[in-house]
């Protein structure tokens, strides 16, 4: 990990991740879940203070940059909440939890990074129950083809900087390929944000 991954990047992300309108679309998924919660590649902790208390009995936090972990432990310090989570400070391609152990799987802003999605969403449908549930939120490849073309374009040059992140990966079509059918899905440009970073779709998905 170079200095730019390791110092900027967490600070980058973080930044990035909690502009009003992001935060928004995590209001619209994360007090959804319930039961044992497993969060992938829970970054800062941005998510934290949005979950239910009274909904969800445990919360993993798995995340596997050092910096990035920091950060969330930070953030569950401050929230009071430190205890009551488990980090489990390792990729999603590989998630030490048992066989359908999860209730609900929460997916915000991180199927754009992580390189082995396949890998990560076969994990995800190992540990989750018969009837558990994945919340997701992402940004992602745009409808419009004269958007789209830029993401393409912008992508090589944005990845590096912005820690592994993909402009062009297409959300309900990599669930459906790893195994999941979507429901309750929606999609919009952010507001006040560049559209090639800013299409993202939000809802639900169940074991297909
Ligand atoms: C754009 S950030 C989003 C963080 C957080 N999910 C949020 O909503 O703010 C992407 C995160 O994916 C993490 N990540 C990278 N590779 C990963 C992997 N293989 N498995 C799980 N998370 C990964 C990064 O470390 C980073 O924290």
């Amino acid at each position: 990990m170079n200095p730019w991954e390791r110092y900027v990047v967490p600070n980058l992300i973080a930044c990035a991740c909690s502009t009003r309108p992001i935060m928004k679309q995590r209001a619209k998924i994360v007090p959804q879940a319930d039961g044992v919660v497993l969060e992938l590649g829970c970054g800062s902790g941005t998510n934290f203070a949005m979950y239910d208390a009274d909904k969800v009995e445990k919360l993993y936090a798995l995340e596997p940059a050092p910096g990035m972990v920091v950060k969330a432990k930070r953030t569950a310090g401050e929230l009071g909440i430190g205890k009551s989570i488990d980090f489990l400070e390792t990729g999603a391609e590989a998630i030490p939890l048992a066989d359908k152990s999860v209730d609900t799987a929460v997916i915000t802003f991180v199927l754009c990074t992580i390189p082995d999605w396949k890998s990560a969403l076969a994990e995800t449908r190992r540990v989750l129950k018969p009837g558990g549930k994945v919340l997701f939120s992402e940004h992602g490849l745009a409808p419009d083809e004269g958007v789209a073309k830029w993401q393409r374009r912008i992508e090589p040059v944005w990845k590096p900087l912005a820690g592994g992140c993909h402009l062009t990966r297409d959300t309900c079509a990599m669930l459906r390929e790893g195994g999941f059918e979507p429901d309750n899905t929606e999609a919009m440009y952010l507001p006040n944000t560049p559209k090639i970073a800013g299409y993202v779709s939000w809802g639900s998905a169940r074991l297909a």
